[in-house]
């Protein structure tokens, strides 16, 4: 069915497509929020976020956040969420009743699922009590925690505004709010690491019980000071020691995991993320925020949103700052580029269902692919084969077009 296309239903992506067919069904619905404001900025994150003034604009943001909304509304139109996801940054420094205000405005412009997942990150650094029982109280039913090391020295190195003890507080005091779900998210390869103190911090991590941790590799990115003034990491063999013994450790623990830094507990895979790994759609709003939309008619839009937050908070300049429609010489990067970062890829009929191309475009690059040993020869699946998984990026050569 997905492939089927009649001349009147038909939609050309750009100068350099083929016809495509409008998609058989919209897929999933996410809403994705950032809060752009830290305590202090991390020596080696190139998020969006920047430090806090000591009084933060919440009541203006939070108006501003609805009426960007407002703007992607007519876009979404009967449509319901199946999760959101408020993403920094620390969301954890917004109140609970901005939060409540925010949650209500936004429930009164789109349904929410029955069953919707709200997820919040949160910093140890930020951690109270009673705002985290407020939290909950208002339908938000996971946190994801950023914890990154338990070690004193190490968070001293990454520039961390709690230490370990209050990163072990932070899980008791999501769970007594009445936070079952959580994430932990630790970060390895990190100044001077040994091999002991990586698998520490994942005991660590594992003894608190969070249904899903997610590990990842520190890396130096451009534009902050850790790129400017680099510490000095790990070997390369100690990395891929690290890595090895951390994934046994997880596995054995009863964290599968599930794409190249997450693992989760049975039943317990982030449902916000998934959603953006298999082409889901998803409406990103506040600062530099970014979304995809599949519409009605076949095309498919990625938008992004001003990202400075004196910017966005200007009446004068504009909430969106472009957008693009893929052209369907983009698609298979595009699908595939995320697909393949799940450990178990996807379904293939989710090619041409979220995509609306038929998987005789994928045939070429396929047929590479399996030939280097990068993908799995198995019809029924898109997936990367373990080597694939390691050489990522190899692999979605074959689909550049
Ligand atoms: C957007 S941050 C938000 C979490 C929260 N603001 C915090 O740090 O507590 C999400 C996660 O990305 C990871 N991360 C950030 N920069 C990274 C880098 N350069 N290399 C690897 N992981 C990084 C960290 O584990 C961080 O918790
Ligand atoms: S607290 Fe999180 S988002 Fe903020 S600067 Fe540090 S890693 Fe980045």
């Amino acid at each position: 069915m997905t492939g089927d296309s009649s001349a009147s239903s038909l939609i050309v992506g750009g100068p350099a497509s083929s016809p495509r067919a409008p998609l058989p069904t919209l897929p999933p619905l996410a809403l994705y929020i950032h809060i752009p404001w830290c305590v202090r900025k991390c020596p080696y994150c190139d998020f969006n976020s920047h430090t806090a003034s000591p009084v933060l604009p919440e009541q203006e943001y939070v108006d501003a956040l609805l009426a960007d909304l407002d703007q992607d509304l007519h876009a979404v139109y009967g449509r319901e969420i199946s999760s959101i996801f408020f993403g920094g940054g620390t969301p954890s420094l917004f109140s609970a009743e901005a939060l409540g205000r925010l949650l209500e405005g936004v429930e009164q412009r789109i349904p929410f699922a029955h069953d919707i997942e709200i997820t919040l990150e949160a910093n140890p650094g930020t951690f109270e009590q009673e705002k985290f029982v407020a939290y909950r109280k208002l339908g938000i039913n996971r946190l994801s925690i950023g914890i990154q090391s338990f070690q004193q020295e190490k968070l001293k190195a990454l520039g961390r505004i709690h230490n370990g003890d209050e990163a072990v507080r932070a899980a008791g005091m999501a769970r007594q709010a009445g936070f079952d779900n959580f994430n932990l998210d630790l970060m390895h390869g990190l100044p001077d690491q040994s091999l002991d103190d990586a698998l520490s911090d994942l005991r660590q991590a594992i003894a608190l019980n969070p249904t899903h941790i997610s590990w990842y590799q520190l890396t130096l990115e451009p534009n902050t000071v850790f790129w400017n003034q680099p510490p000095v990491l790990p070997e390369d063999d100690t990395l891929w020691d690290i890595q090895e013994a951390g994934q046994a450790l997880l596995a054995e623990h009863g964290y599968a995991q599930y794409e190249v830094s997450a693992y989760a507990q049975a039943g317990r895979p982030a449902r916000h993320n998934l959603n953006y790994w298999s082409f889901g759609d998803f409406i990103g709003i506040g600062a530099g925020a970014h979304g995809k939309l599949s519409h009605p008619d076949g095309r498919i839009v990625r938008t992004w949103k001003t990202r400075l937050p004196k910017d966005y908070l200007n009446p004068a300049k504009s909430f969106q700052a472009g957008e693009k429609a893929l052209t369907n010489d983009e698609m298979p990067f595009e699908f595939l580029m995320n697909a393949l970062r799940l450990t178990a890829g996807v379904e293939s009929h989710l090619y041409p269902e979220r995509t609306g191309l038929s998987l005789e475009s994928l045939a070429e690059g396929r047929a590479a692919a399996e030939q280097s040993g990068l993908l799995q020869v198995e019809p029924s699946r898109l997936a990367a084969t373990e080597r694939g998984q390691l050489f990522l990026n190899d692999l979605l050569q074959q689909f550049l077009n």
